[in-house]
């Protein structure tokens, strides 16, 4: 089979870690006989030095007709100032909704070699955190009405959340049928006590709850889901929430596994079409150094063979050959420690290439 994907290297180590995955898909691609026809797009800084906008016309419109997309990370000092009009940000949210994916797969997972890079104790770690968050991607307070007042001449600024039930609905479908595939339990994470949006979001999570008898299902409010994620997060399995709380939640529990330079994710709409980064930044204070970790990236690759290609077996041989290289002592410097062996961007991905061929 031929497959299209999008290519957006963007911006700082984007280029480094989308290189070496691009590596990988080729390798699999040879193996399991497919071909991965790449079309390299602008989005981010870059696209602001070049073209004048963080989203060219041209790569959302390239976006839309690929298979897949895959994105390294967009941003970097030199566009930082939060007062420009045009910022690197821009490309992700408008690609996000520009393609209606509304859907953030955001699995946080401890890797069992990885375990000492974890800040929390043994006794909360246990046998391991495996949690996936299900963010909502293109509504709430990212989307809303946003602007600056002045009020008996007094500056001031808004930004709304707001969310309708066919919004919220379609994001607590996938968050049950993804905890259908793991272990059937799942939390909703609102501020029901406090918002109107949440209230919405709570009932109709519980609508959508009858049709699924098998989840265990229970709410909880952010505030109280942050803290549960140091002090237990093994309660967790699937925890579904808005697109702010999402982006909170997720940055937090990946910290807990002590992999943020390791974990992928999937951006998924209608159908089989998504978009796929890790989900780290650009990093740019190591950017063109050759010590990026590419893993992130290369697991993002292989959530796109799973979820937008079908292929399962291909996606699984991506997992096992990354597993396969931090066990046999590999490591970049973001997830160095004592004993371990420190290779460089090229040399983990050259790693990962030869366990593929393996
Ligand atoms: C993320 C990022 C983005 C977000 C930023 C860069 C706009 O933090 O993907 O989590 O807030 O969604
Ligand atoms: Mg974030």
């Amino acid at each position: 089979m031929n497959y299209k994907i999008a290519v957006i290297p963007g911006d700082g180590i984007g280029p480094e870690v989308v290189e070496q995955t691009v590596n990988v898909l080729n390798c699999v691609g040879d193996k399991f006989n497919h071909v991965f026809e790449y079309e390299y797009l602008l989005a981010g800084g870059c696209a602001i030095d070049e073209k004048g906008t963080a989203l060219p016309e041209e790569t959302l419109e390239s976006c839309k007709k690929a298979d897949a997309v895959l994105l390294g990370a967009v941003g970097g000092p030199k566009w930082d100032d939060p007062n420009a009009k045009t910022r690197p940000e821009q490309a992700l949210l408008g690609l996000r909704g520009g393609m209606n994916l509304y859907c953030n797969l955001r699995p946080a997972l401890l890797y069992a070699p990885l375990k000492d890079a974890s800040p929390l104790k043994d006794s909360i770690i246990g046998d391991g955190i495996d949690i996936c968050v299900v963010r909502e991607l293109t509504g709430g307070i990212y989307f809303g009405e946003r602007g600056r007042e002045e009020i008996n001449g007094i500056k001031g600024a808004y930004d709304t959340e707001r969310y309708n039930i066919e919004e919220v609905r379609r994001i607590a479908k996938i968050g049950f049928e993804t905890a259908m595939k793991r272990n059937k339990k799942l939390t909703s994470v609102d501020k029901a006590n406090i918002l109107e949006s949440s209230r919405l979001w709570r009932s109709v999570i519980e609508e959508v709850a009858r049709e699924y008898p098998e989840v265990e299902v229970n709410h909880m409010y952010v505030d109280n889901a942050a803290m549960q994620l140091v002090r237990d997060p093994r309660q967790f399995d699937v925890i579904v929430t808005s697109n702010m709380f999402g982006d909170i939640l997720s940055d937090e529990a990946s910290m807990i596994t002590g992999s943020i330079g390791m974990l992928p994710s999937a951006s998924l709409g209608e159908g089989t079409f998504g978009m796929y980064e890790p989900i780290h930044g650009s990093a740019p204070d190591i950017a063109g150094k050759g010590i990026a970790n590419p893993l992130a990236t290369i697991l993002s690759a292989s959530m796109m063979l799973k979820f937008s290609f079908n292929l399962e077996e291909e996606a699984k041989l991506i997992e096992t050959s990354v597993l396969k290289v931090l066990e046999n002592g590999y490591r970049t410097g973001d997830i160095m420690s004592d004993g371990m062996k420190l290779v460089g961007t090229k040399e983990i991905g050259e790693l990962v290439l030869q366990e593929i061929l393996r």
